[in-house]
């Protein structure tokens, strides 16, 4: 299926309306959307469902997010889907968790790569079963060329593991003379994090209500805005986002620096997020 031709005029309308709103507020269409998904147990439980199918639920919403992040022009989308803290699950969820995680790459790798989606993986994604390993590398190397929609998916991931792991590569790069202390910076640091393609997260969303960021991009999101909303990952779709990038909009994002000093380099700014550009190529 091609997103474009079959989106519908409705949703259309909606993303060109949201568009138009990021614009008259100062033109802020997130770069990066990092998202934890959660509640898909909890979206079950409620309804009287075996987590098996709030996780099933889940997949689907997986798919509305990504097209929808596609379509309006959001360049990286990061979900976290499996931490590594949740190895510690009953085996048979992990079990359960791994197979839809097959499932959804070898159903989905078509209509990605047709839809000109690149797909990235970060975790520690040896600890993962060697047909989703075998998978996964397949898939993305299939899509490494495509130039919309980064999609990343945190596997086996862990931002302390990550960050430790940083500092072991770099330790060894001092001990062999290719780098020296005093030259270490945040950039060069960050080169070293499995992130280091990706700008950081402009925008983290949380379902399901809890106010945690569980391990996750804790060096990237240094300077992110965090939307929390009560909806389960499962009911979480394409409106829900849209609410959310409204949201984003309405914040004044100052990294240190007074309201002012924003206002002045906003007036002084050619119009830096693209989104008249995006919203041309919606007429
Ligand atoms: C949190 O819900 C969700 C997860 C641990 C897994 C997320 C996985 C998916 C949405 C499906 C697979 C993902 C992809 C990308 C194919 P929870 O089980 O912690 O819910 P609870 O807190 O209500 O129990």
């Amino acid at each position: 299926m091609n997103w474009v031709a079959s989106q519908t005029a409705a949703d259309k309308a909606l993303q060109q309306e949201l568009l138009q709103e990021l614009l008259a507020k100062g033109g802020k269409l997130p770069k990066h959307v990092a998202i934890i998904m959660d509640g898909n147990g909890r979206w079950a439980e409620e309804r009287s469902f075996t987590r098996t199918q709030g996780h099933r639920e889940g997949i689907n919403s997986v798919r509305d997010i990504v097209e929808a992040s596609s379509l309006l022009g959001v360049k990286h989308l990061t979900l976290y889907a499996f931490s590594m803290e949740n190895w510690r699950r009953p085996r048979p969820e992990v079990t359960l968790l791994m197979e839809l995680l097959l499932h959804y790459l070898k159903s989905e790798l078509d209509e990605l790569h047709r839809n000109n989606v690149r797909l990235q993986a970060i975790g520690k994604l040896n600890a993962l079963p060697k047909n989703v390993q075998k998978q996964l590398f397949e898939c993305i190397e299939t899509m490494k060329d495509n130039t919309g929609l980064t999609l990343t998916l945190a596997l086996s991931y862990s931002a302390r593991w990550d960050m430790v792991r940083a500092v072991q590569m770099m330790a060894l790069d001092v001990r062999r003379g290719k780098v020296s202390p005093e030259d270490i910076t945040e950039e060069s640091f960050a080169e070293y994090l499995q992130t280091h393609t990706m700008p950081d997260p402009d925008l983290l969303i949380r379902t399901s209500g809890e106010m945690r960021l569980s391990n996750f991009l804790l060096w990237e999101m240094a300077y992110s805005e965090i939307y929390v909303t009560q909806k389960y990952w499962p009911a979480f779709r394409r409106d829900d986002l849209y609410e959310a990038l409204s949201d984003y909009a309405k914040r004044e994002r100052r990294f240190g620096k007074t309201s002012q000093q924003i206002a002045s380099e906003q007036a002084n700014a050619d119009e830096p997020s693209g989104l008249k550009r995006i919203l041309q190529a919606f007429r």
